[in-house]
């Protein structure tokens, strides 16, 4: 998800390892905690610091509370008006009291800009804090990714050059709300015209549309953690989103959906695990890896801890990435307890929350922390 594209590049005021480091002096380290946004993938981030032996702690709004009351996994709950709190010196202050490292997710972008989480949030935070940069604007991560070998879906200028079912994403959409689907340029402007007067689309949008090759197949997310401690790249989950309407329109007759208005919106309410045809997982290890190795030179040392590709497998099996996630998926929660995948590197009980707790005990033994708090 991108909301916000702030950049930051070259203010000079970036939160680097060192200041992680000058941060970390005053930490007691035999009393460090995970800490993380109640949201998202925290009950996955929560169970995986128990069971390395940490403390937790969560910050969370009064709402959603009973979550972290009813799976009793926060040893501490801080109570918050909105996420954006996260950038007040007083929480940050409390935060460094209690020896917090943050786990960031899906919701620190979400309610954070780019600037926001590179400059302003002065609390350890596990991850490399340079790469938010390349994944929060669409051209420098398509760069990235185009650079590290992967296949992406082409991309047209302009509505006139379309030769081909496309796809037209608004710049930060949430949730693909008000993406459609054109396969001419008459379609285009057809379809264009439709969602302006529905109310769907502003006229001045039009000009920032973003038009993209729609690969047609099956959506896959591969999962990887890349550690710092152990110089690997793990393949650990893979799983699909279940969206809302994508995924209810196929229950209606084909009859029926021309006559009502169905739109291909992609709002996330879960996911589920895949287990893939093995003969498709060397591309993917190896997709992995190259866009680890790209971002060593992009933003070193590359990713730290877990990031996540979206992409889509066609019947030829050509895999399109049209995004990657540098941090926690929440569609690693289908691994909490074990994954096929994690499983078979590591026996039972692994999964991301536990691999991120696993990866700073290790980091803390070897006395190498602030190397994974970029
Ligand atoms: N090039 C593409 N080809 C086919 N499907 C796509 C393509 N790009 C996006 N999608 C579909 O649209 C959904 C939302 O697109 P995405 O770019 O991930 O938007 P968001 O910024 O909301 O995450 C995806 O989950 C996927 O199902
Ligand atoms: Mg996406």
């Amino acid at each position: 998800m991108r909301c916000e594209r702030g950049s930051a590049r070259g203010s000079g005021n970036v939160i680097t390892s060192k200041d992680s480091a000058a941060m970390l002096e005053k930490y007691d380290l035999n009393k460090l905690a995970i800490g993380t946004l109640g949201s998202h993938s925290a009950l996955n981030i929560f169970k995986g610091a128990k069971e390395e032996g940490f403390r937790t702690v969560c910050i969370s709004t009064e709402k959603n509370a009973m979550l972290y009351k009813k799976f009793p996994l926060a040893d501490e709950i801080i109570i918050v008006k909105d996420f954006t709190e996260l950038l007040s010196p007083a929480l940050q202050e409390k935060l460094r009291s209690l020896n917090v490292i943050l786990i960031p997710h899906g919701s620190f972008t979400a309610y954070l800009s780019t600037e926001q989480l590179t400059s302003s949030l002065r609390v350890p935070m596990f991850g490399n804090r340079q790469l938010l940069h390349w994944e929060a604007n669409r051209e420098e991560q398509a760069d990235w990714l185009r650079k590290a070998g992967l296949l992406l879906p082409a991309t047209f200028k302009k509505p006139d050059e379309i030769d081909r079912l496309v796809i037209a994403k608004l710049p930060g959409a949430k949730g693909g709300k008000g993406y459609f689907l054109a396969n001419s340029p008459s379609s285009f402007r057809k379809k264009a015209k439709e969602m302006v007067d529905r109310g769907l689309l502003r006229e001045e949008d039009l000009e920032k549309i973003h038009l993209q090759e729609y690969a047609l197949g099956v959506n896959v997310y591969p999962s990887y953690f890349s550690s710092i401690i152990k110089d690997d790249v793990e393949f650990l989950a893979v799983d699909r989103r279940y969206e809302s309407a994508v995924d209810a329109i196929g229950k209606i007759p084909a009859s029926e959906q021309l006559e009502i208005d169905v739109n291909p919106t992609y709002t996330i309410v879960g996911n589920f695990p895949i287990v893939l045809r093995e003969s498709l997982l060397p591309e993917l290890i190896r997709m992995g890896e190259n866009v680890h190795k790209k971002a060593m030179e992009l933003a070193p040392p590359g990713i730290i801890g877990p990031f996540c590709l979206e992409t889509v497998i066609t019947d030829d099996l050509k895999i399109y990435t049209f995004e990657i996630s540098a941090r926690i998926v929440a569609g690693t929660n289908i691994g909490i307890g074990t994954s096929p995948y994690a499983y078979l590197r590591y026996g039972a009980d692994m999964y991301m929350g536990r691999r991120i707790a696993l990866e700073l005990k290790e980091a803390r033994e070897q006395g190498r922390l602030p190397e994974v708090l970029a």
